[in-house]
């Protein structure tokens, strides 16, 4: 979906709006992650905008940059300034990432026992999200699953450690990416376009461009400014 930037905003909001109503009236309830990093801001504004009933949503998130909520970079704290904290939001729906352990691995590992709580899920199965909000780098990393890293080789888990310049990010890993019922990209920007041709063409290497590897069993959409679809027109 070629779109520009308000119209990116408008074809997620739709898109968004739609996936949580359905979440909401076929199973009572939406298990909603966002995604970080400044694109899919907008959206949350947006969300905040809506009325909704808070109390059948639940949000999660996918990455987390390893900075308590307060912190300018965290992705937790975007989402709760644009959205969460604008409205009657209830606390305890709110899935933040842990980071206050000084240790990434056990933060990691009480995320996942969290989700698994949530869920009702033992080890080794994965539970099944309404609605995963994805943005892309443009070295063509999703969530905190960057370029030759070795969490993209994690499969056995359901929350991993990942690391963009020796900072270490708590992140989904792939395959509970993939278990989701609906996974929507959020791409903007002419720096994208290099990363987009590669995830797009058949011949790229999924490790170099971590964003090939997400194929969720249920629907993959992606929406993309003019800006950074452009290069795809050509697809
Ligand atoms: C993060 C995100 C990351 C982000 C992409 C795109 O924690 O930064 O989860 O995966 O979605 O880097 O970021 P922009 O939307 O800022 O381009």
């Amino acid at each position: 979906m070629y779109q520009d930037k308000v119209a990116l905003v408008g074809g997620a909001l739709g898109l968004v709006l739609e996936q949580i109503k359905q979440a909401i009236a076929q199973r009572g309830q939406c298990s909603l992650v966002l995604a970080g990093g400044s694109t899919p801001k907008p959206l949350y504004e947006a969300l905040a905008q809506q009325d909704l009933p808070w109390e059948k949503l639940h949000i999660f998130w996918g990455d987390e940059r390893y900075v308590p909520p307060t912190h300018p970079d965290s992705n937790e704290g975007m989402a709760r300034e644009a959205w969460l904290d604008a409205v009657d939001f209830p606390a305890a729906n709110i899935h933040g990432m842990p980071t206050s352990a000084q240790d990434p691995q056990k933060d990691a590992s009480r995320y996942e026992a969290e989700l698994r709580e949530f869920f009702g899920v033992s080890a080794g199965e994965f539970p099944v999200f309404d609605l995963i909000l994805l943005g892309m780098g443009d070295d063509g990393h999703t969530a905190s699953l960057f370029p030759q890293t070795a969490a993209l080789e994690v499969c056995d888990r359901l929350i991993t450690v990942g690391e963009k310049s020796g900072q270490p990010r708590l992140t989904f890993t792939i395959p509970l990416i993939n278990q989701g019922r609906c996974v929507i990209f959020m791409v903007a920007g002419a720096n994208k376009q290099p990363a987009l041709q590669q995830v797009f063409a058949e011949t790229a290497d999924p490790v170099a461009y971590p964003s090939r590897f997400i194929q969720p069993q249920g629907e993959l959409w992606w929406l993309l400014d003019e800006a950074a679809g452009t290069v795809l027109k050509s697809f």
